[in-house]
């Protein structure tokens, strides 16, 4: 597979989709952990308003506001050179009406640099996303467990087993011209399926390996959240512990005396 080094956009990573590549997908949510995971070389980072959870420490998604999608929607564009930008649409912002959308994902867009916006729902969004699209902003959909209908799925962690459902919002999405659809704890046949129904990637998030491609959160891929262990959710590496015991390290080295040394002191 040959290596992309140039900026990702929204027809290159459907293109990629197309021949075979499997996307990967990251959160971020500020100008350093943006700057690692480009560098690292992901195809794409979102700006998940699962910051709700990960940076602000609350329990749903529900409180995040625009301004703060925007605030590190911004830190997080700044940072990035090759991977495509994906801001998420929070509760509330596009949900009134298509024209509170296309105002509220026109802000996103002019005001932190992002390749797109992304919005939950299939079916019930469709005039919206519609909407976004006439003012040329690309939409990535989000189908399955949506977080921010919590208060009516009756709780964050369900896995969606309708097939029939999941598969027309699915295309009722494609249909009003989403590039791409994330597809949240569903069953990874079902997901299997509806990916081989469509011609936009899925990009799957507890979906199995027959999506397009897989997003994490990198908070919680990065073992930095270890109370939060659903079974998708595979931690490469053990950065809480490694941050306690470079912590630590510090507080035992100022107390006993052996920090600043001589290297680390002016003369
Ligand atoms: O907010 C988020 O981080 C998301 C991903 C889990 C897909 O929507």
């Amino acid at each position: 597979m040959q290596k992309i080094t140039r900026k990702i956009t929204v027809p290159l990573f459907r293109d990629m989709a197309a021949q075979g590549q499997k996307l990967t997908m990251l959160t971020a949510y500020d100008y350093l952990w943006a700057g690692v995971m480009d560098e690292a070389g992901v195809d794409s980072i979102l700006v998940g308003d699962s910051l709700a959870m990960v940076v602000q420490g609350r329990s749903t998604t529900l409180p995040v506001t625009l301004d703060q999608m925007i605030y590190h929607g911004e830190m997080v564009a700044r940072a990035v050179r090759r991977a495509l930008v994906i801001v998420d649409m929070p509760f509330m912002s596009y949900q009134v009406s298509p024209k509170q959308a296309v105002r509220s994902a026109g802000r996103i867009m002019k005001e932190t640099g992002a390749d797109a916006v992304k919005l939950e729902g299939g079916a019930i969004q469709s005039e919206t996303i519609r909407a976004i699209g006439r003012a040329e902003i690309p939409v990535m959909a989000h189908v399955g467990m949506r977080p921010q209908a919590v208060r009516q799925l009756g709780g964050m962690g369900k896995v969606q087993r309708d097939e029939q459902q999941l598969l027309n919002d699915a295309r009722a999405a494609e249909d009003a011209g989403a590039f791409a659809i994330v597809l949240e704890l569903v069953p990874q046949d079902i997901a299997a399926r509806i990916t081989a129904a469509l011609s936009i990637p899925t990009i799957g998030i507890g979906a199995g390996v027959g999506c397009s491609g897989q997003v994490l959160v990198g908070p919680d891929m990065l073992g930095l959240n270890p109370d939060f262990q659903p079974k998708f959710l595979k931690q490469f590496a053990d950065l809480r512990n490694q941050a306690t015991n470079a912590v630590q390290s510090y507080i035992q080295e100022v107390r006993n005396g052996s920090f600043p040394d001589a290297q680390h002191s002016h003369s």
